[in-house]
């Protein structure tokens, strides 16, 4: 009886050692990816429908450059947080991109208005109105 307790107390103690290490794990990654640190959210989409008709591989190029340029200027107090998505339901006139918290939505996001978008949302605070399809801020 107190071996099979023993045992059921080894194993509990082995969960916790792992549920910790596991955690550990989760505190590091998101440390290293700097979650909580974010001011904004740009999601670009590279999904092929909203890029129809333009030159393959635009889209792919466009997350490159959002890339690039984020890493470039990963400045306070405006760090950015990027995720690629493979659709965002709008599927035309595209690449398609939207910021967060502001919620705007922008078209022809080619690695050229990538660049403008950068430089001029991100770093400038100043939304590039004529690339804009949508507004639609959060909270
Ligand atoms: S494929 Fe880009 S919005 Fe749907």
């Amino acid at each position: 009886m107190v071996a099979q307790l023993t045992g059921i107390f080894e194993v509990k103690m082995a969960d916790e050692i792992q549920e910790s290490i596991e955690s550990e794990k989760l505190d590091l990654r998101l440390k290293k990816v700097g979650i909580g640190g974010y001011r904004r959210h740009f999601i670009l989409c590279v999904g092929e429908s909203c890029s129809r008709g333009l030159e393959p591989g635009t889209a792919e190029e466009s997350w490159a450059k959002l890339k690039k340029l984020l890493s470039e200027h990963q400045i306070t107090p405006t760090p950015v947080f990027r995720t690629k998505c493979h659709c965002l339901r709008v599927c035309r006139q595209g690449p398609i991109g939207v910021i967060y918290p502001e919620g705007i939505w922008y078209q022809a996001l080619n690695s050229e208005n990538v660049e403008r978008v950068v430089k001029e949302h991100l770093i400038e605070n100043r939304i590039v109105e004529d690339l804009v399809i949508a507004k639609n801020p959060l909270g």
